[in-house]
């Protein structure tokens, strides 16, 4: 028996897998299988025409006034789409009135909003079955005269009856409500929202949630919006036991970097739950609301069309895109995973950084090439990176594990290659969108307690994040063999241990 010293048996080991992962990932290429005909799909990112005043309660024709400001854009952006051929088009939450409210301004926008699984409606067709319903009619009007599906976010409300303990003051609930029309207009859905930002008081949370499907001749949807993404209710669940495989998902999103760019981590759900996933932003970048895109994932690898422009004199824009409706995921063959690489091993030179609230423990990357190894709780990520390092260019790689408590609570456990501000240690974590030091190879992978791991990969060029698709992903090994041609900004698995959101 004999033992190396720590360093040698994880730089042989590190060739082991340096064979294994460039030898054989490549021959498990042929995994697309296509069940049902390619479609296009839009997504519109939203400038939205703010009401006035959000602040004093407005009657139901001022509310109506700013609303079909911003149904007209719809409706042309709708046609825009339809003459390149969309058959889909999504449109962002909070789209028709902006953000910001109580309970009682946003009252006015409201729209009592049936089932459609009860009843069968037309709005376009039957405008004046239900009062008040101009909102539906135009929407459903839109998806008619184009022939379209139209996904749009709008606000209900649902009258109560008094002896229901629940029933607020006003006898009313009040949601966020995603709706779906068909191309002839017909009513085909609608989803309540679950998970509300802390700052969403002025909408109740229904009490129990909606798996909302809706069927096309492309394949079987579910859509759910926002924070919803972060949870396993409704998504994970829909996903996994009803069959979707693509997700319409209007959202309002802040751009935070480094880890939850929208366009990066909206792209990383999509890979790591292999599905499409057609994402529409409010464009509010003063706000730091923007990023949408429609990303599809190849399986072991990721593919993305978006829009990200955060300039305050951009404006809102369409992005129409090909997909494909159904995708099987590679066997896998003889891919031997990372995971037999983990050690106890952790360099000495441990630091803390904080990232979105979260306080990682990590090792600082100043060198061209090594391996990379940091563990925090139960967690240990390891791996090793070559990269071009521009002199005077800082990279961390980090470890956390445990409850992120700033603003939402969720439990998270991630292993993050990240670009640091500038090169002081207290940088990193802080946003920045230079970077010059550009991936060559890289693998790594983490111990992580859930399979729920999202890989994502967001480069910079020029100083403008964008997201680089030429990664691996295999049962949570990200891989980078081929180089990136942005250079790095985050390279990130995201892990997310649903199963301890509850935990004190
Ligand atoms: C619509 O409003 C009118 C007048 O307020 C009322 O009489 C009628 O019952 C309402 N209809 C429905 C379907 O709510
Ligand atoms: C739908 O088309 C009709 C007829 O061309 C037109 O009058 C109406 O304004 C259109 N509605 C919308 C919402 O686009
Ligand atoms: C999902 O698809 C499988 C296989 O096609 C089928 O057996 C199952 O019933 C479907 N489940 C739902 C909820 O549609
Ligand atoms: C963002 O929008 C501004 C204003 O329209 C434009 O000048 C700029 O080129 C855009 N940036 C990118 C990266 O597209
Ligand atoms: C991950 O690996 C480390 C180092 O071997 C070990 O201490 C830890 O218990 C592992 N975590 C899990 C969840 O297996
Ligand atoms: C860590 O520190 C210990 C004690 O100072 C030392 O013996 C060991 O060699 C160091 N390990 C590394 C990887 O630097
Ligand atoms: C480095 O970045 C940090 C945070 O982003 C900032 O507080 C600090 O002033 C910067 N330092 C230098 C030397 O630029």
């Amino acid at each position: 028996m004999f033992s190396l010293p720590n360093r040698n048996r994880i730089k042989m080991k590190l060739v082991l897998i340096y064979f294994l992962i460039f030898g054989f990932y490549h021959v498990n290429t042929e995994m697309v299988v296509h069940s049902l005909d390619s479609f296009r799909a839009a997504v519109y990112e939203h400038d939205v025409i703010f009401p006035a005043d959000r602040t004093k309660i407005v009657s139901r024709d001022e509310a109506l006034k700013v609303m079909m400001e911003n149904l007209m854009v719809y409706s042309k952006q709708t046609s825009l789409a339809s003459l390149n051929e969309a058959q889909m088009i999504v449109f962002p939450e909070y789209g028709l009135y902006g953000l910001v409210w109580t309970r009682e301004t946003v009252a006015p926008y409201l729209e009592y909003i049936p089932d459609p699984n009860v009843e069968m409606w037309n709005p376009c067709n039957e405008p004046s079955v239900y009062n008040s319903t101009e909102v539906q009619h135009v929407l459903s009007c839109i998806a008619k005269n184009n022939s379209l599906y139209v996904v749009a976010n709008m606000g209900a409300r649902q009258p109560c009856k008094i002896s229901d303990p629940k029933c607020p003051v006003d006898h009313q609930y009040q949601y966020s409500t995603n709706v779906v029309y068909g191309p002839n207009g017909d009513f085909v859905a609608r989803y309540f929202k679950f998970n509300l930002y802390s700052d969403e008081k002025q909408f109740d949370k229904p009490e129990r949630v909606d798996l909302t499907t809706f069927d096309t001749p492309f394949g079987r949807f579910g859509t759910f919006s926002s924070l919803d993404i972060m949870y396993h209710d409704p998504a994970i669940t829909l996903i996994e036991k009803m069959n979707i495989t693509n997700i319409a998902y209007p959202t309002a999103w802040v751009d935070e970097l480094p880890l939850l760019s929208a366009i990066e981590f909206h792209s990383a759900i999509a890979e790591g739950m292999n599905i499409n996933l057609l994402a529409a932003n409010l464009h509010l970048p003063s706000a730091g609301y923007h990023g949408s895109g429609l990303y599809w994932s190849l399986g072991t690898a990721i593919d993305a069309a978006y829009y990200y422009n955060d300039s305050l004199s951009s404006s809102g824009s369409l992005v129409v895109q090909t997909l494909d409706p159904l995708f099987s995921r590679p066997t896998g063959g003889n891919i031997k995973r990372l995971s037999a690489i983990y050690d106890s091993f952790t360099s000495n030179k441990t630091y803390e950084i904080k990232i979105n609230g979260d306080i990682y423990s990590a090792v600082l990357v100043q060198v061209p090439h090594d391996e990379l190894n940091i563990c925090q709780g139960d967690l240990c990520c390891s791996g090793f990176y070559d990269t071009y390092l521009e002199p005077g260019e800082l990279f961390a790689f980090g470890a956390f594990d445990g409850m992120h408590t700033e603003g939402e609570r969720y439990y998270l456990q991630a292993c993050v290659f990240i670009k640091c501000a500038n090169n002081t240690l207290e940088s990193c974590g802080s946003p920045t969108k230079v970077s010059s030091s550009y991936m060559g190879k890289m693998a790594f992978s983490g111990n992580f307690t859930t399979k729920y791991v999202f890989p994502e990969v967001l480069t910079s060029e020029n100083g403008v994040p964008g997201l680089m698709t030429k990664i691996w992903y295999y049962m949570g090994d990200l891989i980078i063999d081929a180089g990136l041609n942005g250079a790095t900004l985050s390279i990130s698995l995201i892990g997310r241990d649903y199963s301890r959101d509850n935990l004190a």
